[in-house]
């Protein structure tokens, strides 16, 4: 078992790889098979916060710093280890689907990083204009927060796929031992049972109402919500002017 374990997944190949590719691996498996995840996740179920007084209390910052800190550093790593594997001697690596895989997974995540810093304005009572007003491209769902909302979460998921696809590839092709696959499949089928219990809980609120409250008369509570299984509250009662609301810029 032990043996096993520790052995290269393909015995008919060596495990030999030098320093540069081993921390590669490691920081690449760091960045998008554990922060990326886990930024995501918290994206998508908690934007409304564990204990959070919800639509008394709107607004809740967990999932929006969880999810900044998480990606920026995700990001950050994913640039250490592509200089570490530019700058690795010659190897003797079998070819194979990971240099493509490796660099579209690079350009997406450029792709986020850019449609994040590019979102547009907040707007609202947190983070009114300079004239006061509320006006801003969330508070509105302007076309450019649109275009934003549909990008991200379409680049998004598919890099998640891809990063998957791509460490698989990665560790195949430097033959690494099967404790890793193996525990690399447990953690991503762990991750992906939890999301389907939060997601039978009606945890993916959409992110408009999780921010303004379910409020009707907001410009956003009249359009769909984007994204796949994202669940809007029916709720008519709890006007705006109830929540308690501080300066927060940001989302
Ligand atoms: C590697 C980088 C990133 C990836 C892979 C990523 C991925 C995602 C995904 C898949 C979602 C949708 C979650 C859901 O289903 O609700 C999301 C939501 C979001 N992300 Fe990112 N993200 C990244 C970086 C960023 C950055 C740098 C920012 C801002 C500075 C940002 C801002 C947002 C916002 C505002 C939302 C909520 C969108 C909405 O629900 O309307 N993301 N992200
Ligand atoms: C999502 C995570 C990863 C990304 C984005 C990524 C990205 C890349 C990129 C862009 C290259 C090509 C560099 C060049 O132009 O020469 C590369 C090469 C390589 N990476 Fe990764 N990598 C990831 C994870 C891994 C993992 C987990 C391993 C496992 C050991 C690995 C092993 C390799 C190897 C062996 C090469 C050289 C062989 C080749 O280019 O086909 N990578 N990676």
């Amino acid at each position: 078992m032990w043996e096993w374990l520790l052995a290269p997944m393909d015995a008919a190949r060596d495990h030999n790889v030098g320093w540069h590719l081993s921390w590669h691996a490691r920081i690449m498996v760091l960045a998008w098979g554990v922060l990326v995840p886990l930024g995501i996740f918290t994206a998508r179920y908690f934007k409304i916060a564990p204990g959070q007084d919800w639509p008394q209390t709107l607004d809740h910052h967990f999932w929006w710093n969880t999810h900044r800190i998480c990606q920026y550093s995700a990001f950050a790593l994913m640039l250490l280890g592509l200089w570490l594997i530019l700058t690795a001697p010659p190897m003797a690596t079998l070819p194979g689907p990971h240099w493509f895989l490796g660099w579209s997974v690079v350009a997406l995540g450029l792709v986020q990083i850019l449609g994040g810093l590019f979102r547009g304005t907040k707007g609202g009572p947190t983070e009114p204009g300079p004239d006061g007003s509320w006006r801003g491209d969330h508070f509105d769902m302007t076309p450019r927060r649109k275009a934003f909302e549909y990008l991200h979460k379409s680049a998004g998921y598919t890099a998640l796929l891809l990063s998957v696809a791509t460490i698989f590839s990665g560790l195949w092709q430097a033959n690494g031992p099967n404790w890793m696959w193996l525990t690399l499949v447990m953690w991503w089928g762990g991750l992906i049972g939890l999301s389907v219990v939060l997601q039978r809980r009606g945890m993916a609120i959409d992110t408009y109402q999780a921010i303004w409250g379910p409020d009707p008369k907001l410009p956003g509570n009249q359009l769909k919500p984007i994204g796949f299984g994202v669940r809007r509250i029916e709720q008519q009662d709890a006007p705006i002017h109830r929540a308690e609301h501080k300066p927060t810029p940001g989302q």
